[in-house]
């Protein structure tokens, strides 16, 4: 998949697969895959590095999984994550930041939100720097929003979001998440737009939808929210293998005489 597909496979009313990774191993499973294109979210902090937000990730980080995921994933269009606070201090600094996702082989960045940040979406994209948008449930701002929690419920909040999707088309941006709103404002959005969105939980109308790795393979238990679906029990799958292994160990089956030199 290259950039100009995106629009092209809305047109064509084909839908777009994206999912998130940050790490070789992974990339190099989701090359062999019909997965269309690949996200190093921010979301590392959480299911990579172990914290409750985003937020503690900054840009090199994002560059170290974006380039791991480069080497792993060659066949697939990349999109690099923008750390919280990386993009809102200053033009310059927030294409310094930009420019290091893209110098690690990103092919797009995603950013959120899109209040004080249309100049720079505008000024990326002249720069040569595709922009995906993110709005709806954006998690660098779960400390304003009070919560991981579905936003646009009131019809005023939906109508604030459906003119920030328009603003980011406007600006340039590529294609557009929308995360956790109503699939009603899901649709809505997404017929307006001429981009593609690509949702989580944001409805089945969305040009296309993404899901968390970690969270489509089952690797957290605890974390059950409506709009997943998981493809594999990852968590226990893999315990289950890590205790053979254990048992083969201390019943000395292992190595066997093929095993060793
Ligand atoms: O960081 C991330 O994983 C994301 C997706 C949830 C869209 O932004």
């Amino acid at each position: 998949m290259k950039i100009h597909d995106f629009i092209s496979k809305k047109q064509a009313g084909q839908k777009i697969s994206m999912i998130t990774c940050y790490d070789y191993s992974f990339a190099q499973v989701i090359n062999e895959t019909d997965i269309d294109c690949v996200l190093v979210g921010d979301s590392a902090a959480m299911v990579m590095h172990g914290h409750s937000s985003t937020l503690p990730v900054n840009t090199n980080i994002m560059a170290l999984h974006t380039a791991a995921v480069v080497r792993g994933a060659s066949k697939k269009f990349i999109i690099g994550d923008m750390p919280f606070i990386s993009y809102r201090k200053s033009l310059s600094e927030s294409v310094t930041a930009a420019g290091k996702l893209m110098k690690a082989g990103a092919h797009a960045v995603k950013l959120e939100g899109a209040k004080g940040n249309l100049e720079l979406v505008r000024h990326l994209v002249d720069s040569g720097i595709p922009v995906m948008g993110h709005l709806g449930l954006t998690p660098q701002s779960v400390n304003q929003l009070g919560g991981f929690k579905v936003q646009g419920k009131l019809e005023k909040e939906q109508e604030e979001i459906f003119q920030q999707a328009l603003d980011l088309e406007k600006a340039g941006c590529f294609s557009l998440v929308l995360e956790c709103v109503p699939a009603s404002l899901g649709k809505k959005i997404s017929q307006a737009l001429e981009i593609p969105t690509i949702g989580i939980g944001a409805g089945v109308d969305c040009d296309g939808q993404v899901l968390v790795l970690q969270d489509m393979l089952g690797m957290n238990t605890k974390f059950k929210p409506k709009f997943l679906r998981t493809y594999l029990d990852g968590f226990n799958s893999l315990r289950k293998a890590f205790n053979q292994y254990h048992q083969d160990v201390v019943g000395k089956s292992f190595p066997n005489k093929d095993e060793s030199y």
